[in-house]
């Protein structure tokens, strides 16, 4: 029987310190204890981006498994309950209910998993985000999987020359759809480069009938407005992506991010700003709350032990991508509330429009043509 083993990587927003910026580390001890209380893992790394606590996890129960996400709802209630004590900012706000009923998804907090069958060597990125939206991963996914400028694979390695399928997410209508690169990529690009509402879900590699083969990669697709209906929190996400061996190779994967592209979610989840790449210990969101964040921990899977993490970001070599994207963060602030650096009225997370138009309904009257 081949090696099975899933990675789960499952994160929440359960308290900020300061306001939003990071998780305080006690709270990433006792989500470390939880986790290292339980005998279904494998294996675990707890960390963090910016205010949302990452739990990274190895294990032989498949995905959707109820005792995993059980598991990781424990180690969020309980950082709650230490993020109480300590009065940190927003002291469980990703976690929608009291109770814990069956699957984490829909619950508030974000997931992305994966089985697979270990190879020889199985590296592995887990790409994870603050201040932003699942569909930040949209055009770094693009570019690693299905554009030659960025990944030389595709064009010269004949195990990638047949191309991926994507699987995207309608998050509007609840629907999905595959597209097989390269084939689809015009008729794909209508959709994704709508990354508000459509989001990638999961790549896999196109197998010798031309449907889906290995799975390259996982992400969490979830969106907490819809999920609760009002505006609760960012909705920061992660990603799972297999590297080498018929998989782009890590400097593929990770020069996605050489430029820092426009992602939703700054300051209020309302305002648009670049995403910069930067180590684990710089995902410290200040500058209006931001600009958004994304870290790469590298890992090698050993029997489904996480050999790691490689801190991918912390490189001389994205110096220059952090500098773009203070260059484009500067530039954007110069807008203040106007678009786009401020988010569309209904892609906006804080909204006072209902009040606003509410106050001013008298006051706005049918412009007269003739007058
Ligand atoms: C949170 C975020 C922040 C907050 C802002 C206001 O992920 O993006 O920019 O939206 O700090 O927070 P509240 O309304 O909680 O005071
Ligand atoms: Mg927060
Ligand atoms: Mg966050």
């Amino acid at each position: 029987m081949p090696e099975q083993i899933t990675l789960s990587v499952i994160k929440a927003d359960v308290g900020g310190h300061v306001g939003h910026t990071v998780v305080h580390p006690d709270l990433l001890e006792c989500a470390y204890e939880e986790l290292a209380d339980s005998d279904l893992l494998e294996d675990f790394y707890v960390t963090y981006v910016g205010d949302d606590l990452e739990l990274i996890m190895t294990h032989r129960r498949g995905t959707d498994d109820e005792a995993i996400h059980q598991l990781a709802w424990n180690a969020f209630a309980a950082a709650t309950e230490v993020a109480k004590e300590l009065k940190l900012y927003g002291a469980g706000q990703d976690l929608l209910t009291d109770a814990f009923s069956g699957n984490i998804k829909g619950l508030g907090p974000g997931v992305a998993e994966m089985q697979i069958v270990e190879r020889p060597s199985e590296p592995v990125i887990v790409l994870m985000a603050d201040k932003t939206e699942p569909g930040a991963w949209n055009l770094p996914l693009y570019k690693i999987f299905a554009d030659p400028f960025n990944t030389a694979g595709l064009v010269v390695d004949p195990s990638m020359h047949d191309g991926f399928i994507f699987e995207v997410y309608d998050l509007i209508e609840g629907k999905k759809i595959d597209f097989s690169m390269p084939e689809d990529l015009y008729d794909m690009l209508v959709f994704i480069g709508a990354p508000a509402r459509f989001v990638i879900n999961s790549i896999c590699r196109k197998g010798p009938d031309g449907g889906k083969g290995d799975i390259a990669v996982a992400a969490s697709t979830q969106r907490l407005s819809l999920a609760a209906g009002r505006y609760v929190g960012k909705d920061d996400p992660v990603c799972i992506v297999r590297c080498q061996s018929g998989f782009p190779a890590v400097g593929e994967v990770l020069e996605g991010f050489a430029h820092p592209h426009l992602v939703g979610g700054w300051m209020r989840g309302s305002h648009n700003g670049p995403l910069m790449p930067v180590s684990n210990e710089d995902s410290r969101p200040t500058r209006f709350d931001g600009p958004p964040r994304v870290i790469a921990l590298g890992f090698q899977l050993a029997h489904g032990q996480l050999v790691g993490p490689q801190d991918m970001f912390d490189d001389i070599a994205f110096d220059e991508a952090r500098r773009e994207a203070n260059q484009v963060a500067n530039y954007l602030r110069t807008m203040g509330p106007f678009e786009p650096h401020r988010l569309p009225l209904d892609e906006m997370e804080y909204t006072p429009l209902p009040q606003v138009v509410e106050k001013l309904s008298d006051r706005f009257v049918p412009i007269d043509e003739d007058a």
